[in-house]
């Protein structure tokens, strides 16, 4: 069934698609690349869903050229991936390996000759191991070391990246990473593991001054955001609500923007130091919004660890990681930031959206995917709505580009436009790649 044409976007709105290193990269012991705390963490059993590591991945440090090429076929304006840590400073600190630049440039220069701007993340999760090694975010010196490597990187790229990233949700890498173990380096922390937020939120405010000291392009942070839906209605479930919304909405976007750390929530501030907070509030150029679905929210039971409780939200959809579709929710997001921060908001990014299903190439070699064709429609829709409701969005980006390492879950939930099969490495473009084509060229008219 044909979609309705989708409506005009505003003139220069950019339309992308997304990688992250560690997920499609693969090439792990290549090119004097250093150990990531997502190697250690992969090789270590029971980790990862159906036990695979990202040491392949699609092999795109090798197969970036055919990579850019379907890109080019999409029409895409802009490529967001990120750069690996480890592979430009191979134990976090020091020198950058010429090697590892040198595979980066190659690929900026590749996606900008496809007349593709290139959108660069400095932190994708892949951490040196060896920073891992003394602390990790819990330690502040790696906000330093951080700062040192995204100089590094903006002085090869800082002549040709056209919107830059700090970090990617770093809630998600705090909570999954730190607090609760799911994700690298998987320590189990709890509400302990608050200095790697504070440490993260230091390292994002020295970077923003390092890129810029090469680069003239706006930088901007990434976060994860996910409207609330309390599911509830006693004091408890509110008091439930405002706390998670401070945990995930807030906690990474309030110091940002000069608010400091949100109330609602009793953090140890004693790795806070005098002057940190200006550091962290270094005006930037823009916010990326990763946007996947809403969470439901209720008052804990007695005895649990958090002040609040998730509850599955029932009535939606659901994509094949049993997430709700809810398109409304990412119009909500951005709205809300909208009205939340007034002035005080540089413009938005959508720098993630998208969905997994099961795909799979057929007997007649297509690969059909009309659930994720919806899925994109509708939160294509969301943002136009949004931005007729006052919210500056400049960009959207799919994620992802190719089906690719979905951490802890592996190779089992598969995000692309582009099919990919991990024992050929053969890419099969799927009917969301045609539909995303077309919807490009109506979304500008
Ligand atoms: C957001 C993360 O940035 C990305 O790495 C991940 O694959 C998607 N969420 C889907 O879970």
């Amino acid at each position: 069934m044909a979609l309705p044409p989708l409506p005009a976007f505003p003139t220069g709105f950019t339309f992308g698609v997304a990688t992250s290193a560690y997920q499609v990269e693969g090439a792990a012991d290549t090119g004097g690349r250093g150990p990531s705390i997502w190697d250690t963490f992969t090789h270590e059993p029971g980790q990862i869903a159906d036990g695979s590591t990202g040491d392949v991945a699609c092999d795109h440090y090798h197969r970036y050229p055919e990579d850019v090429a379907l890109m080019a076929g999409l029409g895409t304006d802009a490529y967001r991936f990120s750069v690996a840590w480890p592979r430009v400073q191979p134990d976090g600190t020091g020198p950058a390996n010429p090697t590892g630049l040198a595979f980066y440039d190659r690929l900026v220069d590749t996606v900008l000759a496809a007349g593709i701007d290139p959108v660069a993340t400095l932190f994708h999760w892949d951490l040196p191991q060896a920073l891992e090694d003394r602390g990790g975010w819990m330690d502040r010196d790696t906000a330093y070391r951080f700062a040192d490597y995204s100089a590094l990187v903006a002085a090869a790229l800082g002549d040709r990246i056209k919107l830059w990233v700090t970090l990617n949700e770093p809630v998600v890498h705090m909570t999954y990473g730190y607090a609760m173990g799911v994700h690298a380096p998987g320590r189990m922390m709890l509400f302990d593991a608050f200095p790697t937020t504070h440490h993260q939120l230091l390292g994002h405010g020295l970077a923003v001054a390092a890129v810029r000291a090469h680069s003239g392009s706006p930088v901007a942070l990434t976060n994860n955001y996910s409207p609330v839906h309390a599911c509830g209605d006693t004091a408890a479930d509110r008091a439930a609500v405002a706390a998670y919304d401070a945990l995930h909405n807030r906690l990474f976007t309030d110091p940002v923007l000069g608010l400091g750390y949100p109330t609602e929530i009793d953090f140890d501030l004693s790795v806070v130091h005098d002057g940190d907070l200006d550091v962290i509030a270094t005006p930037i150029d823009g916010i990326g919004v990763n946007y996947y679905n809403p969470t439901g929210i209720r008052a804990p039971d007695e005895g649990h660890p958090l002040p609040f409780e998730m509850v599955q939200l029932d009535g939606y959809p659901t994509t094949g990681f049993g997430w709700p579709v809810v398109p409304e929710g990412l119009r909500d997001i951005l709205v809300t930031l909208t009205r939340r921060y007034g002035d005080a908001l540089p413009p938005l990014y959508v720098t993630e959206s998208g969905c997994s299903y099961p795909d799979m190439v057929g007997p007649d070699g297509d690969c059909a995917d009309p659930d994720r064709i919806a899925y994109l429609d509708g939160h294509l829709r969301a943002v136009r709505a949004a931005i007729d409701e006052g919210a500056d969005v400049r960009g959207y980006f799919v994620w992802s580009l190719l089906d690719n390492f979905e951490w802890a879950e592996g190779f089992s939930q598969r995000f692309g436009l582009v099919h990919v099969d991990f024992d050929t490495q053969v890419r099969t473009p799927k009917t969301s790649y045609a539909w995303y084509r077309d919807a490009i060229r109506q979304a500008r008219r």
